[in-house]
């Protein structure tokens, strides 16, 4: 069981540009001024509001093609069609994790390795006493975070991430050549339920699981508690209102409508024992959310 030192509580903040956004009418005036141009855009020029939702029209983003997603994602709030969320953050991702890598690459240096890590090294911990045979990344983006556990995680000799955009897998076999790294073109819960093998961790950073459905995450969890002596280790974000004592429910959230998971809440419905759990609250109103758990 996790110790009071390693679990730390903090106090619910509602910070609007990262709180819960059940339907349009909670969201922020200024973005509801957003949502009901957008919307008329949207339904004027369709050809364009096709090509931004299935993710065909990314590129160098217009202001009228910004305004025409939000119209969509608004429309997709109103109906709670959290299908139709989850499709354009996947058609948006599959082309686009090349480029965040490069944008946000900072995020290693400054977030993961400043902050983040900390919860890894309690799964490190457990594996100097524990068997792990391989580490699988969901959603591994530039592949930073694989090679530096890589390198921590003696014992173990099967590192694979796993991202939706064929790019940045393209990108990350060229880059890590010769290194005990194995990348996969995928969509992460697809390639589990035909891979999912005992003896394995799980990990996510930076945000992934918030771009999969709530069922989908069940599935993720359930895939990995039915092998034995597997791990799952999260850094993620969820809804700075987001009171996980009590509120169980996956919510649209945010700047983007990605979903706020209450991954606590669902690990232990799973039959995670939770071993570390802590969060991070950023200037720019972003909660992050660590956690280390085992079956
Ligand atoms: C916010 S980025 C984080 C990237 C990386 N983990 C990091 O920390 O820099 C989210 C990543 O998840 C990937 N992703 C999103 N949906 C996915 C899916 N269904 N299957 C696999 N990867 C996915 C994206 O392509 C992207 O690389």
């Amino acid at each position: 069981m996790p110790t009071s030192k390693q679990i730390q509580i903090m106090p619910t903040v509602v910070d609007p540009r990262t709180s819960i956004v059940p339907t349009p009418q909670h969201a922020p005036f200024r973005k509801r001024i957003a949502f009901a141009i957008g919307r008329i855009l949207a339904l004027v020029m369709r050809t364009r509001a096709n090509a931004i939702e299935s993710g065909t029209r990314i590129r160098a983003p217009h202001l009228l093609d910004r305004l025409i997603r939000n119209g969509i994602q608004a429309q997709a709030l109103q109906e709670r069609d959290h299908v139709r969320l989850r499709d354009i953050h996947r058609n948006y991702w599959s082309k686009e994790a090349l480029k965040f890598g490069s944008d946000y690459g900072f995020r290693f240096e400054e977030q993961f390795l400043q902050f983040d890590v900390e919860m890894l090294r309690v799964a490190f911990k457990h594996f100097d006493r524990n068997n792990l045979d391989s580490v699988i990344e969901l959603g591994c983006g530039n592949g930073k975070v694989l090679e530096y556990v890589s390198q921590q995680i003696a014992s173990c000799e099967e590192f694979i991430g796993i991202d939706i955009d064929p790019n940045r897998i393209d990108a990350n076999k060229h880059h890590y050549e010769g290194q005990q790294l194995e990348f996969v073109t995928g969509n992460a819960l697809s390639w589990l339920q035909t891979h999912v093998k005992p003896s394995m961790m799980l990990m996510t950073n930076g945000g992934v699981l918030e771009y999969f459905l709530h069922s989908e995450v069940i599935e993720i969890f359930e895939l990995a508690a039915q092998q034995s002596n597997t791990a799952i280790a999260l850094i993620e974000t969820v809804g700075s209102d987001h009171d996980l004592d009590k509120d169980t429910q996956t919510h649209p959230y945010g700047r983007e409508f990605a979903f706020s998971h209450n991954y606590l809440h669902l690990l232990k419905e799973a039959g995670f024992k939770i071993r570390h759990f802590s969060e991070r609250r950023c200037e720019n109103g972003d909660r992050w959310v660590r956690i280390f758990a085992t079956h």
